[in-house]
């Protein structure tokens, strides 16, 4: 199939594009590589997928060496820029994942939020609808759920109260999402993931945070007093229910669906943080910091609905997920290691 993926130089977009790559699919993939976070790790991502960096800011299509796989810088607001790269290349799928990610930033630098995620999912759907794409998926956080106290969180649950602005531009995405499916029979899943970590991740998250500092000797920011309980979702686990998403196409008047994608059993922070330490032989100093604006003291996915429809169910333990993630943090694959 040929398939869209955007957000393709970014942590789930990279691991998404090597698993259909293997599987045989031609991608194309999109990203403006933008700076909220070290731009070499996006740029050794994409090196790792055969794509070299791109010398200037045109949005040209530039192939892979080693795979059916093509790139173009863009973003996603650029509507003509989008609408032209649809028609000239008619895709089965669309993968989108495109985003000003982060809780935090959302307090900084509200704008960003407004801009990427909501008019450019709108700018998205429009070309998807105008060019017929068979079923768009794309990210949605575990955020949506904001305060709620009911655990776990399942996607029938109500989600009125968001408590960030990246939680209310998500909850925006979905019923924008609702809106196309509905006027136009756009089928679109909308993908609930919780927490992700693993090798090249993200180094806004506590993974990333934690290891640069506890190996710098440094303290680390624990907030809430470490009172807080998160549903860590091992990457592969994240892409396997992608993956199987991908041929379950809504149906019905209004084509749509939304799935939880996340382990189903939250880890106290605590917890996590001793993992962190026995896979890298090392003991983290504590600075315990009040809760923070915008953050919720607890993510958990009910992943019934996901069962039942793919079969799957997360299944990477902690131990294993972050002792992965701390081979690949001190191996030269890291850019950002030093
Ligand atoms: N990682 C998680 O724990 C997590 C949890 C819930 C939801 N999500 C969502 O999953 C998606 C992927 O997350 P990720 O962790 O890979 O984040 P990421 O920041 O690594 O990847 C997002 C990519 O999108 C690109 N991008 C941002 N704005 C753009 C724009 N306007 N035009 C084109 N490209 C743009 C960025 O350059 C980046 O490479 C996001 O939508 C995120 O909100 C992630």
């Amino acid at each position: 199939m040929k398939i869209l993926i955007t957000g393709a130089a970014g942590f789930i977009g990279y691991h998404l594009c090597r698993r259909l790559l293997d599987e045989g699919h031609q991608i194309t993939g999109i990203d403006s590589l933008n700076d909220y976070y070290d731009v070499r790790l996006k740029l050794a991502r994409l090196a790792e997928l055969g794509i070299d960096a791109p010398t200037d800011d045109t949005p040209q299509l530039r192939s892979s060496r080693t795979a059916p796989m093509r790139f173009a810088q863009m973003h996603i607001e650029d509507v003509a820029v989008l609408e032209g790269l649809f028609a000239a290349e008619r895709f089965d799928r669309v993968i989108h994942l495109a985003a000003q990610a982060g809780v935090r930033y959302s307090l900084e630098n509200p704008i960003a939020y407004a801009s990427s995620n909501v008019l450019g999912f709108v700018n998205l759907l429009e070309c998807c609808r105008k060019q017929g794409v068979g079923h768009v998926l794309y990210a949605s956080s575990s955020s949506v759920y904001g305060g709620n106290t009911k655990v776990p969180f399942a996607e029938s649950d109500p989600v009125n109260h968001p408590v960030s602005l990246y939680a209310a531009t998500k909850r925006s995405d979905e019923l924008i999402a609702e809106v196309y499916a509905r006027l136009y029979a756009l089928p679109l899943t909308g993908l609930r993931f919780f927490t992700v970590y693993g090798p090249w991740g993200r180094p806004d998250m506590a993974p990333m945070l934690f290891t640069r500092s506890i190996l710098a000797g440094k303290p680390i920011r624990v907030f809430n007093h470490g009172d807080m309980r998160r549903d860590f979702t091992y990457i592969d686990d994240i892409v396997e229910g992608v993956v199987r998403l991908l041929d379950q196409v809504p149906s019905g008047a209004i084509p749509t669906e939304l799935f939880n994608i996340g382990h189903g059993s939250p880890m106290e922070l605590m917890e996590f943080i001793h993992t962190l330490e026995r896979a890298l032989g090392r003991t983290a100093q504590l600075d315990l910091q009040p809760m923070q604006p915008g953050d919720v003291p607890c993510t958990w996915a009910d992943t019934t609905h996901l069962q039942e429809r793919i079969h799957f169910q997360p299944r990477v333990t902690l131990a294993e997920g972050i002792g992965r993630f701390a081979a690949w943090y001190l191996s030269d694959k890291n850019p950002l290691k030093n």
